[in-house]
């Protein structure tokens, strides 16, 4: 079993997508161990974009993912973080196929409705950095 952090962020809650990206987690065998709606602080999303610390668009993706609520989860399965990362589609939906997520659902690099971590370290991290261990169940 694995566990992985994934979210739907703010243009994903304001487009009414939150039970249509869980219905195909679920869809799929996925289970969802945590869930909540939260607004993240600038803190939590400096954390969060770490690794794109210094990038040009950092400024503009802490803004973002701050910029109103999302959708946090903790979704578990076999493989989960790979099953996760397919289903969303490539990071620009301009390239993401259709029946992905975000192929779907959005047309912009910045806007891609979706968050699903990238590897099993950033998993753990991104978890803990959004939910106690008493939110999951
Ligand atoms: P995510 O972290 O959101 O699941 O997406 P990802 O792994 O597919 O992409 P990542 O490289 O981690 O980038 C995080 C988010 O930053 C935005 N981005 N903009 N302008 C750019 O060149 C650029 N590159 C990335 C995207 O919104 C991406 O989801
Ligand atoms: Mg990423």
């Amino acid at each position: 079993m694995q566990r992985t952090y994934v979210m739907v962020k703010p243009d994903g809650v304001r487009k009414n997508l939150i039970g249509a990206v869980i219905a195909r987690f679920e869809r799929r065998g996925l289970r969802i161990t945590g869930l909540k709606m939260i607004k993240i602080s600038v803190e939590q999303a400096k954390k969060h974009y770490a690794e794109h610390a210094g990038k040009p668009f950092f400024g503009e993706l802490v803004e973002f993912i701050t910029s109103g609520p999302v959708a946090a989860m903790v979704v578990e399965g076999e493989n989960a973080i790979k099953a996760v990362r397919s289903m969303m589609g490539a990071t620009n939906p301009l390239d993401a196929v259709p029946g992905s997520i975000r192929g779907d659902f959005a047309l912009t690099m910045s806007q891609n409705i979706v968050h699903g971590s990238d590897g099993e370290e950033s998993a753990e991290r991104e978890i803990n950095n959004f939910f106690a261990p008493g939110e999951i169940y």
